[in-house]
């Protein structure tokens, strides 16, 4: 059966129509992003079992209905498009640097930025979350951990609109994908050459150097790397933040509970990605063979949608799963996903959680939305979903 179209597009509240679909359980359906059938899986378990199963890939290359808008995206020679061993070897290459061990050597550097930017808001009274903390805190710290000019940093947000405000739709966004494609590769290119030019000690020259001493990371996929790195270090992670921050508002016990007991913070930050992640509606992967997932039997080369914000308010896993608590302590969510794609970057994403939500508690007292509800505008339709703009308003302090 194939359902019109998958009811994902309501990205002020998609949680009615992501249960709807754990109801309905494995439904071919229509996926608005590529024009093209997706079966979506959406109950927790059979998300879980999905994302560690070898028989769904990574690759969509191997959608033989993908081909034509495959051509030039250097993206799927990324880690996150390849499948072992090759995902083995890219991953290998960079996983030293995102030890939660190397990585909690940056908070006194990631809450020095923090205050940085909230000395700047703290005594206006009203600021617009997203554009002047939660996207560039995370912007910052994974420029700073790459080595990207600090004045590169701006064209960022023209890229996370380009890649992230609308549904993809092949039969017209072709050219603009292709454009965008091309501009991005001339940036990275451009990148490379300066770090060539005058090597520091930041990520991006340790890549340079693998490829340039052997066969271990050709030229693609260097960018591949470098493109991977960037966008995934910081748009999920403004998600993150800026979701959060407006689930807080809409549950003010939880808000004043977190205040009171700053130490619930690491767990309120595993409930914020559960109960509302960035993450929406979910994973894409592509079937190598003939398989079953929850009585649904799905074709060889068939894509699937796993929908871990579905699973993650799954009521047979977490117990009233549309309830914020702060201090939950169950710590099964699959916002980073699960499996051997697992994100590299969840001990860098918490530690910029942490300090973000413990900073931004204590430094805006009276923190409240400065727009009525309806009046939210919303990202995504692809893989992510987010707040564009989050106004808010508090107590000014000097
Ligand atoms: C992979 C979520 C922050 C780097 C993933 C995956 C998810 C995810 C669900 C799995 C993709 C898949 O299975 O296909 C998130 C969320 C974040 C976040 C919710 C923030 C709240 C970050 C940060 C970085 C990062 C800060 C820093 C570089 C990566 C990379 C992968 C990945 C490189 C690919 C791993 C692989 O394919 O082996 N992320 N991420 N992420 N993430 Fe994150």
């Amino acid at each position: 059966m194939t359902v019109p179209v998958t009811p994902l597009a309501d990205l002020a509240d998609p949680h009615p129509a992501l249960a709807a679909l754990r109801e309905d359980g494995p439904v071919r359906r229509l996926d608005l992003r590529m024009g093209l059938p997706v079966w979506v899986v959406a109950r927790y378990d059979d998300v879980l079992a999905a994302l560690s199963d070898p028989r769904l890939s990574n690759d969509p290359h191997h959608a033989g209905a993908l081909t034509e808008l495959l051509r030039g995206d250097f993206l799927s020679r990324s880690m996150i498009g390849t499948d072992p061993p090759e995902h083995t070897r890219l991953r290998r290459l960079v996983s030293k640097a995102f030890t939660a061990r190397r990585v909690e050597g940056l908070r006194p550097r990631v809450r020095e930025i923090t205050d940085a930017l909230l000395d700047r808001i703290t005594p206006r009274g009203g600021a617009e979350l997203v554009g002047e903390f939660a996207l560039p805190l995370p912007v910052t710290v994974i420029g700073e951990l790459l080595g990207v000019p600090e004045g590169d940093r701006d064209r960022f947000r023209g890229w996370t609109d380009e890649m992230l405000d609308r549904p993809f739709d092949p039969r017209s966004d072709m050219a603009r994908v292709t454009a965008a494609r091309e501009r991005m590769h001339g940036y990275l290119a451009e990148l490379v050459a300066a770090k060539r030019a005058r090597p520091a000690d930041d990520l991006l020259t340790d890549l340079i150097e693998v490829t340039d001493e052997g066969e271990r990371l050709d030229g693609q996929e260097l960018m591949a790397m470098i493109f991977l790195l960037l966008i995934a270090g910081y748009v999920t992670t403004v998600g993150l933040i800026a979701n959060g921050t407006l689930a807080l508002l809409r549950a003010p016990d939880q808000l004043d509970r977190l205040r009171a007991d700053p130490t619930l913070v690491p767990q309120a930050v595993e409930e914020l990605l559960r109960f509302d992640g960035p993450v929406n509606p979910g994973l894409t992967r592509y079937a190598l063979e003939d398989l079953e997932i929850g009585g649904a039997r799905i074709p060889r080369g068939d894509v699937v949608l796993l929908a871990i914000a579905a699973a993650d308010r799954d009521p047979d896993r977490f117990p009233d799963p549309d309830r914020l608590d702060v201090g939950a302590t169950d710590p099964g969510h699959l916002a980073f996903g699960h499996g051997v794609h697992y994100c590299l970057g969840a001990p860098l994403a918490r530690l910029e959680g942490q300090v973000a939500f413990t900073a931004l508690l204590a430094r805006l007292p009276g923190l409240a939305l400065g727009v009525d509800e309806d009046e939210l505008r919303w990202t995504g339709g692809g893989v992510l979903r987010g707040l564009r703009e989050l106004p808010v308003t508090f107590t000014p302090t000097p």
